[in-house]
Formats: structure tokens, C-alpha cells, sequence
């Protein structure tokens, strides 16, 4: 008992411990994060990041998110529908509360000085090290593609340009990206040693993950939530979407509701799901259907959900009649991404030695 509450208190004090000094000072840190436009966000963004940004903004730190658009092309031969999916996410993101007025957004493909970065930090890392990354691993086991392009392998290290092109040192992330922010710090170590300034400082920062407080919460289909796998539920789709695809999750036939991840992952992620949505602890909400079984399940979290992303939807369905403001939007976002990685490649190839 005694060893469970040091470890936990151990384990909470580094976090508790970074939101004190975000607090203290949220000018001092930038944020960076991004989603790829593939589709709309989903409930595993939500829960996962996106509230974890919005909460960042309020308290006033720097705030970029890229919309990595080149990362599309890691898994398919083609990038369908960019500019809809793109402007979608931008809707997504106004929805929740990003406001374009402190925070900036932008695709990759706007910001040329970014992507050179790609190619002193790939001469960083090792084709073993690529090969072994455990989420590269799992897209390639669902691409669509037949055979691994160079582009999939490497875009932990596109990524890394990403985050350090703006010297972030905060990013907010999910479970499954903890592997490529380790490329990052990685990249950011090694640069620093072998292109250190003639005063002895270091170029880049070494960027923290911060994970929201959400275990994750699986797909209807009890795998890993994801916008290509068709097994998410849409932060703008509409009530009765939502409420079909929650009927066509995932379950056991066990009538007692309990939350236990380990044993139940898919009901205890239904149980999480409508926790989160409610504000309240998953055994609560498991005490309360008790023996209902799953259809009670169910309806509690079709409700909650619904209930929570209401205003959500309703602010999303007024912003998306005027198209042109989000186009507005990520042009003021890639001017001010264009010169924060102008003069960081500058600053790279300074002490590169280049001419
Ligand atoms: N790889 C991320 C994803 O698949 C998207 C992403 C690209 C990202 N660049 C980033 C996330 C930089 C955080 C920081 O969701």
C-alpha cells in the first residue's frame, strides 16, 4: 500500500511539476503539435490532445500546430481531397476553442525552410534506428501499400523538423507518438554535440511530451482509434452517426458493467469514454449501469457524447459557411511559420558552416 502511493506520487510530481512552471512563466514555452489531414478528428483527438492544447492557450504559452500534410503520402500513393481535409481540420480545431489569434496553423507543404531541416537531421540517425520504431512498425502493418517507402521510414525525422524548426519544448501528444518525440530529442542531442554555437550553446531545445491525463480509448472495433481505420467516432459527425456507431461497438456478453482495462479493454474504453464525456471517474459510471449489460452501456455513452460535443457541433456547423475565413486563417498561420523557419535554418547553417 505504501510502495503504491509513493509510485504514484513520484509519477504525478514531474507533471504537476511542469504545469507550475508553465504557469509561472507560459511566455517561455512554445507548443507544437499537428494532426495529419486524412479525415476528421475524433474522439481519441479530443480526449487524447486537443484539450490539452486548448487548455495550453488559456494559459497563455505559444501555441503551433502542423497540419503535416506531406505525411499523407507515407501510407498511400496519394493524397485525396487535401485542401477539404485540411480546412476541416481547421474546423475542428476552431470548434474546440483553438483560437487563430495566439495560435499559429499551417500545412507543411507552405513552409519550404522546414522541410531542409529534413536533411542534416536525417544524416543523424541510423537506417537501424529508423527500422525499429514500434509506430512506424504498426502503419506499415496497416498501409495500404505493398512495399515501405522511404518517406514512411523516415518521417519520425520529417517530424522532428517539425517540432524543432520553431525550437518547440512542449509537445502535446498521444501514447502513440511517445516513440517519435525520442527521434526528436534524439536528433536535438546530436545536432547540439556536433553543431554546437562558437559560445558553446545549443541550437535546439529538447522537447518534453505532454500526455493528457486520458489513458486511450480504443476504436468501436477494440483496436488502436484511428482516422484511416474507420473505427472512430468524428468530432463533427452528427448525433445519429454517433449514436450507430457506438451500437456497433465492440463488447463482451458479461451483463455486470465494471471498468477494467486490463481484463475488458473494450468495455472498460466505453465505460472511460462516457467518464470523460461526464466529468466523472469510469467507476462511477460503471457502478451506476451495474447489471444493465451492455445496451445500457451503450446508451449511457450515445448520450454522454452526444451531450458533450453539442455546443461543439453547433459552433463547427455555423464556422464552416465561411470557407474563406479558414483559408485566411492558414495563410496568416504559414507567414508567420515561414519566418520563424527562415531563421532557424539560418541559425543551422551558420553553424554548419555553410556559405
Ligand atoms: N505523426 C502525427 C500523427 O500521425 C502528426 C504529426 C506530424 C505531429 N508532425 C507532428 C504530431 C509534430 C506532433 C508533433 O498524428
Amino acid at each position: 500500500m505504501t510502495v503504491t502511493t509513493v509510485t504514484a506520487a513520484t509519477a504525478a510530481a514531474p507533471a504537476a511539476g511542469l504545469d507550475e512552471r508553465i504557469r509561472r512563466n507560459p511566455g517561455a514555452h512554445r507548443v507544437l503539435t499537428g494532426d495529419r489531414p486524412t479525415g476528421p478528428l475524433h474522439l481519441g483527438h479530443y480526449f487524447g490532445s486537443l484539450q490539452n492544447r486548448v487548455r495550453l492557450q488559456r494559459l497563455g504559452v505559444d501555441l503551433f500546430i502542423v497540419i503535416p500534410d506531406y505525411q499523407v503520402i507515407t501510407d498511400r500513393d496519394v493524397a485525396d481531397h487535401l485542401a477539404e481535409h485540411t480546412e476541416n481540420l481547421v474546423l475542428d480545431y476552431l470548434a474546440v476553442g483553438i483560437d487563430p489569434a495566439r495560435a499559429t496553423v499551417f500545412t507543411h507543404s507552405a513552409v519550404p525552410a522546414l522541410n531542409q531541416l529534413l536533411l542534416p537531421f536525417l544524416s543523424l540517425v541510423t537506417v537501424a534506428e529508423l527500422n525499429r520504431n514500434p509506430t512506424v512498425k504498426d502503419e506499415i502493418a496497416h498501409s495500404r501499400q505493398s512495399s515501405v517507402s522511404g518517406l514512411m521510414l523516415t518521417y519520425p525525422v520529417h517530424q522532428a523538423a517539425d517540432i524543432l524548426f520553431c525550437k518547440a519544448d512542449l509537445v502535446p501528444v498521444g501514447q502513440d507518438q511517445l516513440p517519435h518525440l525520442e527521434v526528436t530529442r534524439t536528433v536535438a542531442r546530436r545536432f547540439n554535440e556536433r553543431y554546437p554555437h562558437p559560445d558553446g550553446t545549443a541550437v535546439f531545445p529538447r522537447p518534453e511530451a505532454l500526455l493528457s491525463a486520458a489513458p486511450l480509448l480504443l476504436g468501436t472495433d477494440g483496436g488502436k482509434m484511428s482516422k484511416s481505420r474507420g473505427n472512430a467516432i468524428a468530432l463533427s459527425a452528427d448525433e445519429d452517426t454517433t449514436a450507430r456507431l457506438i451500437k456497433g461497438a465492440k463488447t463482451d456478453t458479461e451483463r455486470r458493467i465494471d471498468y477494467d482495462p486490463a481484463n475488458r479493454p473494450e468495455v472498460s474504453s466505453l465505460v472511460l469514454l462516457a467518464a470523460l464525456c461526464q466529468g466523472r471517474t469510469p467507476e462511477a459510471v460503471a457502478d451506476e449501469i451495474g447489471d444493465g449489460g451492455s445496451a445500457a452501456l451503450k446508451r449511457t455513452v450515445t448520450e454522454a457524447v452526444n451531450e458533450h460535443l453539442r455546443p461543439i457541433r453547433a459552433r463547427r456547423a455555423e464556422l464552416a459557411t465561411d470557407r474563406g475565413h479558414v483559408r485566411q486563417i492558414l495563410r496568416a498561420g504559414a507567414d508567420r511559420a515561414n519566418a520563424v523557419a527562415e531563421a532557424t535554418l539560418d541559425e543551422v547553417r551558420a553553424v554548419m558552416g555553410s556559405a
